[in-house]
Parts: structure tokens; C-alpha cells; sequence
């Protein structure tokens, strides 16, 4: 039996650690340039889970490393999560974002982009100030990944021949890899054996590819004030996700022709909307992704389970588990 009963209480384990990861956002995002710190700051503070520092700071501390000392380990992976939200909202013309209205739709894509950009510098000028070269390596590698993951997935709008390979490359990168990251960068921090740096980041890498794949069926399955994003963008913006691939796989023809001829329209209707969902349900594709995820989380679940035992082991386990219940 966990100890932790709920997300909260994994949080409030690290809650010292948070708390100094929090205070070196707003220190780092001050400048008198006035749109970088409006901009920053009404994404970086209005939320957002804090999966990443999480994960960065428990592998830490599983790990027999001072968690303190990932705190600012954990803003750069944040500052860089934040940097590709800013960019993602641009591309799949999002106007909703931690409950908030989206940046872009405020200051529009320009601003959006650039602040962005200025968060992934701000966030290797504190990597080269903390890190090792092996956690450098690391972080930028992820960002480089993370960029190719959004430009295949980009190359991949609207086309209905993508498939669960393709699929699986775009969100190891465009998601998995950073999260792979995180814990890869705490096990560096704690000072592991290369071998345990490199299963802490598989283990966050399962745990990012099921993290994405719950994401895609709540765009279709969720509700807006949970998730505090928009549903239903997926289709909207062509996007390919595993419950439509599994649908189209299994759709009659006429049916595959609706869909083909709704993704690739510039606006989705409520009803096809509803088209497609039906689709989804009479074939099962939620169910389907959900089963995948899992296979995901069992392997992150083996993995911990190979490690040394600690309160901050049960909160990964816990996350682990979370990931597929999560309903923001
Ligand atoms: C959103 O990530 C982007 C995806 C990888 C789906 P999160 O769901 O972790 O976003 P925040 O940080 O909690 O807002
Ligand atoms: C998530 O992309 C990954 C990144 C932000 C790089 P999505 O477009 O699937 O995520 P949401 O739904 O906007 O958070
Ligand atoms: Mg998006
Ligand atoms: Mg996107």
C-alpha cells in the first residue's frame, strides 16, 4: 500500500524544494524589458502541473543525493516545458492555456514566440551556471529531440496514413524526451552510476510517451475547466493522434472518407465533432490508447522497482499511476 493517498501529498513531500524552484522563476524572468516578465509570468505563475521538477527532484532524492540541490535543475526543465507551450499554442492556434487565456491570443504570435525563445536561452544560461557537461548534454539533446518532434508532427498534419510508429516517434519527442530528462538530470545530480542515469531515463521516457497518450483521449474526453485547455483541437488542427489512427484502422470505408474529409476541412463542426467520438467509442480507440499507455506504465513501474527503496521511490510510483488517472 502507498503512503500517498493523492497527488498533493507527492507534492507536498518536495514542497521545501518546489518552493525554492518557484522563487527562481520570477528572479530569472525579471528584466526591464517589460513584455518578457508580463509574458512569463502570466504563463510560468498562473500553474501548470510541476510534473518535471517533480520528477527531477525525487529521482534525486531516491537516489541518495541532497534534493536541494536539483532545484534549479528543475526551473531549467521547467523554464524549457514553458518555452514549448508558448511555441505549441502558436502552432496549433490555441487560445486556452492553464485555464488562462492563451499568450498568443493576448499579445499576440510574435510576442509568444520570442518570449519563448528568450526562455529556452535564460534556461541553458542557468544549465552552463549548474550544471555538469553530462547534464548539459542531456537538456540539450532534449530540446533538440523536442524541436524534431513538433517538426514531424507538423510534416504529419492531416495525413490519415500516419501510423503508431509515426505516431510514437512524434510524442517520444515532442513529450517524452524532456520528462526523460528531468529524471536523468536528477540522477546526475545525485551523482549515480551511468547505468542507473540511463534507466531513470527510460523511466521517465515511458512515463512520457503514456503521459502524451492520456493527453490525446482527454482532447477528446475531457472537459475545459479540468483540463484548462481547449478540447477538441487535435481535430480541429489535423492532428493524428493514437485514438484516430486506431480508428481509422479499424472504420469502414465510407467512414474513413467522412473522417479524411474532416480533418483536412479548416473548421470542425459540433457534429463531426461528435462524428468522429462515435467513431471512437463503436471501435474502442480510447480504450485502445488507454491500453497502450498502460503497457508504458508497467515498464516505468519495473523499472523503479529495481531501485533502492525510499519515500521519494513510493512518490514515483505514485506518479506512475497517476499519469493514467490524471483528468488535467
Ligand atoms: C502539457 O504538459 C504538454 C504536454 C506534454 C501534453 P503538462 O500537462 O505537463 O502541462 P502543465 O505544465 O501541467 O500545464
Ligand atoms: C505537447 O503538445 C508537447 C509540447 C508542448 C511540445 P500538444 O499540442 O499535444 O499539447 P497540448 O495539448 O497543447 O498541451
Ligand atoms: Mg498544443
Ligand atoms: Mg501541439
Amino acid at each position: 500500500m502507498s503512503t500517498f493517498k493523492d497527488i498533493n501529498q507527492v507534492f507536498a513531500l518536495i514542497e521545501s524544494e518546489l518552493t525554492e524552484t518557484e522563487s527562481a522563476f520570477s528572479r530569472y524572468l525579471g528584466s526591464d524589458i517589460d513584455l518578457i516578465p508580463k509574458i512569463g509570468e502570466h504563463i510560468i505563475l498562473s500553474g501548470g502541473k510541476r510534473l518535471r521538477p517533480a520528477l527531477l527532484i525525487l529521482t534525486c532524492g531516491m537516489l541518495g543525493g541532497n534534493r536541494k540541490t536539483g532545484t534549479l535543475l528543475a526551473a531549467v526543465i521547467e523554464f524549457i516545458h514553458t518555452a514549448t507551450l508558448l511555441h505549441d499554442d502558436v502552432v496549433d492556434e490555441a487560445d486556452m492555456r492553464r485555464g488562462l487565456a492563451a499568450a498568443n491570443t493576448i499579445w499576440g504570435n510574435e510576442a509568444s514566440v520570442l518570449v519563448g525563445d528568450f526562455l529556452f536561452a535564460m534556461a541553458f544560461d542557468i544549465a552552463v551556471d549548474q550544471g555538469s557537461m553530462a547534464t548539459l548534454k542531456s537538456i540539450s539533446t532534449a530540446t533538440r529531440r523536442l524541436a524534431e518532434g513538433e517538426i514531424l508532427e507538423l510534416m504529419k498534419t492531416a495525413d490519415v496514413s500516419t501510423t503508431e510508429a509515426d505516431y510514437l516517434k512524434i510524442i517520444d519527442g515532442k513529450t517524452a524526451i524532456l520528462m526523460a530528462t528531468a529524471c536523468e538530470v536528477g540522477a546526475i545530480t545525485a551523482g549515480a552510476e551511468n547505468s542507473i542515469n540511463k534507466q531513470m531515463k527510460e523511466f521517465g521516457q515511458c512515463l512520457g510517451i503514456a503521459f502524451q497518450m492520456i493527453d490525446d483521449i482527454l482532447d477528446y474526453n475531457s472537459c475545459e475547466e479540468n483540463l484548462g485547455k481547449t478540447i477538441g483541437i487535435d481535430l480541429e488542427e489535423g492532428k493524428v493522434t493514437l485514438p484516430l489512427i486506431h480508428t481509422l484502422q479499424h472504420a469502414l470505408p465510407e467512414e474513413k472518407e467522412k473522417v479524411k474529409e474532416i480533418i483536412t476541412a479548416d473548421y470542425v463542426s459540433r457534429q463531426d465533432f461528435d462524428f468522429v467520438h462515435g467513431l471512437m467509442k463503436k471501435y474502442k480507440s480510447l480504450e485502445h490508447t488507454t491500453a497502450e499507455a498502460e503497457k508504458h506504465l508497467k515498464r516505468a513501474h519495473i523499472i523503479l522497482n529495481q531501485l533502492p527503496d525510499s519515500q521519494e521511490k513510493e512518490a514515483l510510483h505514485f506518479i506512475t499511476d497517476y499519469v493514467l488517472s490524471r483528468d488535467r
